[in-house]
């Protein structure tokens, strides 16, 4: 919500004449920054590194929301421990508000389920999916951070919301297969958002070498072929630590702080995009206008 500077009171009491500031000047919102997390391929570890930044984030002092918008097939809520009442799709069929359907997490962190199995969003029409938009957008000045957790590849609702987002973090393994999928997706994000500060997380790796050698072959490929490159924000081992911590529904950097793959997740949630990039406007409104 916009604040309209008062024209009256304060002008009249300081310079004994009405405010001389144009009716048009508004203070602008504080609005949540926006960072998508997205993969090409599925299962390479969007939701461990969303729900562990999420953490991270909000241990930094930002109220932090996680969106799970994998609706349908979501796990956010089981990785943090919860079993929200509601869901996206409560919030779509205006069951409930947004903020009426947040569930509260570990440390401050507030999640928007995605629901599962009831039904997903890769069906839903561009009139539902800015009904949706618009039920959330009112999330934007009550967070400092929204982390958005999409399903693998690029649906429409994805496309629409990358297309606006000032951050996006493409997760990928250091496997050929899972390259070539993330370049694919940096390569049709980039044509939505030419703006857009991406960087690439290289999870689940052998060792430092296979993200060498993956980082070449992907780094020169877009090099080659696009004339951009993400940057490397970081990448995280193969650790047991991982599959721990989802058995035990905690969040690694919470069950297992110093395993190597927590310490690992660190830079990533210190990435300096997710401070710098602001977006131009309201997220949610001008991913409604993406959808046109
Ligand atoms: N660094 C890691 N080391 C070991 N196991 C990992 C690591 N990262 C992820 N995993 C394992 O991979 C599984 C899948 O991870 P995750 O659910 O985050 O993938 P995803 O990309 O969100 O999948 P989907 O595309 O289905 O949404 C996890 O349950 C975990 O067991
Ligand atoms: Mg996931």
């Amino acid at each position: 919500m916009s604040e309209t500077l008062s024209r009256d009171g304060i002008g009249r009491l300081f310079f004994g004449r009405s405010w001389e500031r144009p009716a048009t000047a508004r203070v602008a919102p504080r609005r949540a920054r926006v960072v998508c997390v997205a993969s090409g391929k599925g299962g390479v570890g969007k939701s461990i590194l969303s729900t562990n930044l999420a953490v991270l984030r909000a241990r930094q002092g930002e109220r932090v929301l996680l969106v799970d918008f994998d609706v349908g097939f979501a796990n956010d809520h089981l990785l943090l421990g919860l079993a929200p009442r509601h869901d996206l799709v409560s919030v779509l069929e205006g069951r409930v508000s947004a903020l009426d359907a947040l569930a509260q997490g570990p440390e401050g962190v507030q999640l928007l389920a995605g629901g599962v199995g009831r039904t997903d969003l890769g069906s839903a029409t561009r009139r539902e999916l800015e009904r949706l938009f618009r039920a959330l957008a009112p999330l934007e000045s009550s967070f400092d951070r929204i982390i958005v957790d999409h399903g693998a590849g690029l649906s429409y609702a994805t496309l629409a919301q990358v297309a606006v987002a000032p951050a996006l973090l493409i997760v990928t393994s250091h496997e050929v297969t899972a390259l070539s999928d993330a370049y694919a997706l940096f390569k049709r994000a980039l044509a939505a958002n030419p703006k857009l500060r991406a960087g690439l997380v290289i999870n689940r790796s052998p060792s430092r070498a296979h993200v060498d050698s993956a980082w070449e072959r992907y780094s020169g490929a877009c090099r080659k072929f696009l004339g951009a490159v993400p940057e490397l924000v970081g990448w995280v081992p193969a650790d047991d630590a991982v599959g721990a911590s989802v058995d035990e529904r905690r969040p690694l950097v919470i069950a297992h702080p110093e395993s190597a793959a927590a310490r690992a997740l660190e830079p990533i949630a210190a990435w300096r995009a997710l401070d710098q990039a602001a977006g131009a406007g309201a997220f949610y409104d001008q991913a409604c206008a993406a959808l046109r």
